[in-house]
C-alpha cells in the first residue's frame, strides 16, 4: 500500500508516526487509567500500545499467574534507552510477574561476531550489574543465555517449520541477498519469547514482552507462529458467537481422529469433542453445538471476552494431548526518546546517549551540547517561548529523570513561555541527570555481590 510504514529491526532509522504504526499493524492503545499503579511511563503515554495486554491484567486481577521477558544485545554499553525497558520490566515485577530475560548471545555473535565469552563478560558487567542496581528483584529474576538453553534454539528450530521465506520477505523486507543469520535470530528470538510457558519453565501463563516498536516485527512473527501451532483455533462465528475449529496437521491428525487413510476415526473424533464439551460447560456454556464430522463446535451465547477464557482451556487440553499448547504472546510498545543530536540513539555513537556508567562530567558536557528547543536569542526566547517537544534535555527529564509529575509540568510550561531559558532547561537536566547517576553507581557497588545470582541455573558456568 502506498505511504505504508515499514519498520526493521535492524534499520538506524525509525517511524516516529506512532498514530499510524498503531493502525497499520493493529495495535491498541494504552488506556493506563485501568493499569495497577500506573508507571511515569504510562502516564506520560510513552508506553502507548499494546498487544494483548488485558490477558495480563485478567491474570493480575485475578491472582493468577503471569511472567514479563525481555532480551538484550550483550554487544555495547547499557544506556538510556536500555534502562526504560528495564524500567517497564520492574513495574510488571512489581505487579506480580516473573522475569526471564534473554542475553542473546547467540545473536550477538552471529549478527554483530563478538565471540560468546565477550557476550558473556559484556552481559553481566554491562546489564545485568545495572538490573541489580536498578533494583530488579534478584529473587524473582532469571537471565539466561540462548546458548545455553537448548530448549529455545529447539523450539526456534521447530517453529521454522510454520513460516517461509516469503513471509519474512513481507515483514522484514528481507532480500536474496539477505544473511542468514538474520533469519535465524528471529527464530532463535521467537523461541525466547514462547519457552517460558514450557511446563519446565513455569507453564501456561501470559507473558508480556515490552519494546519499541522497532520490535514489533518479531512479534507479529512470534504471534503467528505460536498460533499456527495450535490444535484447536477460537475465532468469531459468522452467525454470532464463536466458533471452535480443529487445526489438523501433520503431528497431530492421529490425536484428532484422522486415520492414515485421511477417514475420521468416528470413535476417537467423539472422545475429543467430548472433551471440548466439558470444557465449554466447565466454563458454564449449555449451548454448544458440536459438528464432529466437520471439526467444529459453534458457541452462540460466547462472546469475545469468552474467547480468552476459552483459549487456555483448549492450551491446556492440546497440552494433555501431546501438542505445545503455545499462547500468544502479549506486548507493550514504547515510544522512543530522541537520540541526544536529534536523531536516533545509539550504543554505536556515543553522542547520541547516555550510559547508565557514565561519568557525570562527561554527562553534562554531552546534555550541555544536545539538540535544544530554544530560539536562537534571548530575546526571541522570552517572547516566543521554547519547545520541550524537541528538546533534549526537557524530553531526558520527560522520559528518564524527573518522576514527579507536578515539577515536569512546570518546567514545561515555563519553557513554552519563556521564562526557562535554554541554559536553564540543561542545568535543571544535569542536575537530575547527576543525582540519578550517582545514586545507581552506589547501588551498583551495594548490588556488586548479587549479580550472580540473577543467573538461571543453566546460566552458571
Ligand atoms: N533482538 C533483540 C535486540 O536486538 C534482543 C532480544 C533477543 C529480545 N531475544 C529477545 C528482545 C526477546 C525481546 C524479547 O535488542
Amino acid at each position: 500500500m502506498a505511504g505504508d510504514v515499514s519498520i526493521d529491526p535492524w534499520s538506524s532509522s525509525q517511524s516516529t508516526d506512532y498514530n499510524r504504526i498503531i493502525e497499520q499493524f493493529g495495535l491498541e492503545m494504552v488506556d493506563y487509567s485501568v493499569l495497577p499503579n500506573p508507571h511515569m511511563l504510562h502516564r506520560r503515554g510513552i508506553v502507548f500500545a499494546h498487544r494483548d495486554l488485558n490477558l495480563i491484567l485478567d491474570a493480575h486481577s485475578s491472582g493468577n499467574p503471569f511472567g514479563v521477558l525481555t532480551g538484550l544485545m550483550p554487544s555495547g554499553r547499557m544506556h538510556l534507552g536500555h534502562k526504560m525497558v528495564i524500567d517497564q520490566v520492574k513495574w510488571f515485577q512489581e505487579q506480580g510477574a516473573d522475569v526471564s530475560i534473554a542475553v542473546a548471545d547467540l545473536e550477538a555473535h552471529a549478527t554483530r561476531g563478538l565471540s560468546l565469552d565477550e557476550c558473556r563478560r559484556v552481559a553481566l558487567e554491562e546489564y545485568v550489574a545495572n538490573y541489580a542496581a536498578l533494583g530488579l528483584d534478584v529473587e524473582n529474576t532469571s537471565v539466561y543465555f540462548q546458548s545455553t538453553r537448548p530448549v529455545v534454539q529447539r523450539l526456534g528450530f521447530t517453529l521454522g517449520k510454520r513460516t517461509n521465506l516469503s513471509e519474512f520477505e513481507a515483514i522484514y523486507g528481507f532480500k536474496g541477498e539477505t544473511n542468514l543469520a538474520h533469519v535465524q535470530a528471529p527464530l532463535v528470538q521467537a523461541g525466547d519469547i514462547l519457552h517460558p510457558q514450557l511446563d519446565e519453565y513455569g507453564g501456561l501463563r501470559p507473558i508480556v514482552v515490552p519494546v519499541g516498536v522497532d520490535q514489533d516485527p518479531h512479534l507479529r512473527l512470534t504471534r503467528g507462529l505460536a498460533s499456527k501451532t495450535n490444535w484447536f483455533n477460537v475465532k468469531a462465528s459468522k452467525s454470532g458467537g464463536l466458533v471452535i475449529g480443529l487445526s489438523v496437521q501433520d503431528e497431530n491428525s492421529q490425536a484428532l481422529g484422522v486415520g492414515a487413510d485421511g477417514k475420521i476415526d468416528k470413535s476417537l473424533r467423539q472422545s475429543v469433542f467430548d472433551k471440548l464439551s466439558a470444557i465449554l460447560s466447565g466454563i458454564g456454556f449449555s449451548d454448544i453445538r458440536s459438528n464432529p464430522k466437520h471439526g467444529s463446535i459453534e458457541i452462540p451465547a460466547a462472546t469475545s471476552r469468552d474467547r480468552d477464557l476459552i483459549r487456555p482451556e483448549l492450551l491446556k487440553l492440546e497440552r494433555s494431548m501431546g501438542g505445545l499448547g503455545l499462547l500468544q504472546p502479549s506486548s507493550t510498545y514504547h515510544q522512543f526518546a530522541i537520540g541526544m543530536t536529534g536523531d536516533k540513539m545509539s550504543s554505536s555513537r556515543p553522542e547520541t546517549t547516555i550510559f547508565l556508567t557514565e561519568d557525570v562530567q562527561v554527562m553534562e558536557k554531552k546534555v550541555k551540547s544536545s539538540f535544544s528547543g530554544g530560539q536562537p536569542t534571548l530575546e526571541e526566547h522570552r517572547r516566543l517561548g521554547g519547545n520541550p517537544d524537541v528538546d533534549v534535555a526537557f524530553q531526558y527529564l520527560r522520559y528518564f529523570f524527573e518522576d514527579d509529575d507536578k515539577a515536569l509540568a512546570e518546567v514545561e510550561s515555563g519553557y513554552r513561555s519563556g521564562e526557562i531559558l535554554t541554559g536553564q532547561m540543561k542545568q535543571i537536566c544535569i542536575d537530575k541527570a547527576s543525582e540519578y547517576l550517582n545514586h545507581l553507581g552506589e547501588m551498583r557497588q551495594q548490588t556488586a555481590h548479587i549479580v550472580d545470582d540473577f543467573l538461571a541455573a543453566d546460566a552458571r558456568l
